[in-house]
C-alpha cells in the first residue's frame, strides 16, 4: 500500500490554531490511511487563552513539535521560527509543509519550506489588502509566492492572484514554478459551522455576563497600526465609550494581550477610568472560541479590526463595522453587511448608527459549503 501524504502543519497565532482544527477534522475523518499530519507549533501566542484553550475545545490533536519561539521584534521572531522549523524539515520526511494566513509563522513556514525544495500549499491565498505597510501583507505576499498551491476562500483572492501573473492553469501536476491557483470556501466557514451546535450547548458566557442575547455590541481590536498607536487607540476607544453612552449599548471586549498592554501604555487616564468605570462594558480576558461563536451570534452589532471576526460575523448574520481603513473581505463591504470606519469616531458612530437601525442586510452564500478543508485535503493527494 502507498505510504500515506506526510503534511507538516505550521501553526503558531490563534487564527492558526482555530484554521487548523478544519482540516486536522478533514482528515481525521475522511483521509486517515491517506494523510499524516504533523503539528508544528511555532510559540508565537503562548498564554493558555490565546492557544491551549483552541486545542482543548476543538479537538485539535496536541502539537507534535513545539518551537516555543514567544515574543519578539519581527527580526528576531521570525528568524527563531525559520531556524526551527528548518530544523524539522531536515530531520523529517514531510511531503508538504501546511500554512494558514498571514502572520510570521506564516512567513517562516514559507521560507524554511521553499529553501528546503519542499512544497508549500498556502489556505487562505490571495487576500490583499493593498497596504503594504501591514506586516500581514508583506507575509502573505511572499508566502504566496513560494507556494505550490494557493486555496483560495474567495472568487476575489484567485483575481487577486491573477493580477499578480498566476495562471489559472491546472492541467499538469502543480510545481512551485508552476503553482496551483484553487478556490476552495472558507475553513473558518467551515468551522463557524461545525462549532456552532456545541457552543449553543456549551457556552455560557452571556448568561455570566448578564447581557441580553441581541442587546450587546462584541468589540475586538488587536492590529498593531491601531493598538501601538496613541492617537488612533485613544480615538477608537473614544468612540465605543461614546457608543455605549449614547446608544445605552452593552459592549464586550475580549482583550487581546498586545491590547491590554497598549491600555496600560498609551490610553489617557480619562478614557482608561471611563473604561473601567461602567458596569455594562466587560473588559474580558481573550475568549475560547465556542464562547467567541456564542458573542457574535448574539450581538447586536460587532465592532473590530479582526479578518477572523469580520467574517464570522458575516457567517451569523451580524452587522459590522470595521476599523480599520481597508479590508481583504471587501465582499462584507459590497453586500452591505460590513462598513469600513477606520479610527475616526464620526465615521464609527455613524456607522454603528446606521447598523442599530436598520440591522444587516442577507448575507449570501460566498465562502463555500462548509467542506472547504476536505477539498483542500483532496487536491493534495490528487498527483501522487
Ligand atoms: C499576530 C499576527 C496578526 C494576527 C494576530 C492574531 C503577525 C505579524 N501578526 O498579531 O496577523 O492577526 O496574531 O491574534 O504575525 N502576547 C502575549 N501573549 C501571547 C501572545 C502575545 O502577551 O500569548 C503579547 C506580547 O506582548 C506580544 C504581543 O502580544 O509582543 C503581540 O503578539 P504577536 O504575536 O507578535 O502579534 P499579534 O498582535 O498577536
Ligand atoms: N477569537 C477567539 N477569541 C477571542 C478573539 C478572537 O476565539 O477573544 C477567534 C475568532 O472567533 C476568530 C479568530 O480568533 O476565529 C480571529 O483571530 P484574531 O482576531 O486574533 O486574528 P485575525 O483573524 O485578525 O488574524
Amino acid at each position: 500500500m502507498e505510504r500515506p501524504l506526510r503534511i507538516l502543519t505550521v501553526i503558531g497565532a490563534r487564527p492558526q490554531i482555530i484554521k487548523a482544527a478544519a482540516i486536522s477534522r478533514a482528515i481525521a475523518t475522511s483521509f486517515p490511511d491517506r494523510i499524516e499530519e504533523t503539528l508544528l507549533h511555532t510559540g508565537q501566542h503562548y498564554d493558555a487563552n490565546m492557544s491551549q484553550v483552541f486545542f482543548d475545545e476543538l479537538g485539535i490533536p496536541r502539537a507534535d513539535v513545539e518551537l516555543g519561539v514567544g515574543s519578539g521584534g519581527h527580526g528576531v521572531q521570525t528568524a527563531r521560527m525559520i531556524e526551527g522549523i528548518e530544523q524539522e524539515l531536515k530531520n523529517g520526511d514531510h511531503d508538504v509543509v501546511l500554512l494558514y494566513g498571514d502572520t510570521n509563522s506564516t512567513l517562516a513556514g514559507a521560507v524554511a519550506a521553499s529553501k528546503l525544495h519542499i512544497p508549500v500549499a498556502h489556505v487562505e491565498a490571495g487576500l490583499r489588502s493593498f497596504n503594504k505597510r501591514m506586516p500581514e501583507e508583506i507575509n502573505r505576499i511572499i508566502c504566496d509566492h513560494c507556494s505550490t498551491w494557493l486555496f483560495c476562500p474567495t472568487s476575489t483572492a484567485v483575481e487577486n492572484l491573477g493580477r499578480e501573473g498566476f495562471s489559472p492553469d491546472t492541467s499538469a501536476a502543480p510545481d512551485v514554478d508552476r503553482p496551483h491557483v484553487l478556490l476552495c470556501g472558507d475553513v473558518m466557514y467551515d468551522n463557524s459551522m461545525h462549532f456552532a451546535a456545541l457552543a449553543s450547548e456549551r457556552s455560557t458566557l452571556l448568561k455570566d455576563l448578564r447581557l441580553t442575547a441581541g442587546d450587546y455590541a462584541l468589540v475586538t481590536v488587536h492590529r498593531d497600526h491601531n493598538t501601538d498607536v496613541p492617537e488612533r487607540l485613544n480615538a477608537i476607544v473614544g468612540a465605543l465609550i461614546a457608543l455605549h453612552d449614547t446608544h445605552k449599548l452593552p459592549l464586550v471586549l475580549p482583550v487581546h494581550p498586545r491590547t491590554r498592554k497598549c491600555f496600560e501604555q498609551f490610553l489617557d487616564p480619562s478614557l482608561r477610568n471611563a473604561l473601567t468605570a461602567r458596569p455594562s462594558i466587560h473588559l474580558i480576558p481573550p475568549a475560547g472560541f465556542l464562547d467567541m461563536i456564542a458573542l457574535e451570534r448574539d450581538a447586536r452589532l460587532v465592532l473590530t479590526d479582526s479578518g477572523g471576526v469580520q467574517k464570522e460575523a458575516f457567517f451569523f448574520g451580524r452587522p459590522c463595522v470595521i476599523l480599520r481603513p481597508e479590508t481583504e473581505w471587501v465582499e462584507l463591504v459590497e453586500h452591505g453587511q460590513a462598513v469600513l470606519a477606520d479610527a475616526d469616531p464620526s465615521r464609527i458612530a455613524e456607522a454603528a448608527a446606521h447598523f442599530l437601525t436598520n440591522g444587516a442586510p442577507p448575507c449570501p452564500s460566498i465562502f463555500g459549503d462548509g467542506h472547504a478543508a476536505e477539498r483542500i485535503c483532496a487536491e493534495l493527494l490528487r498527483y501522487r
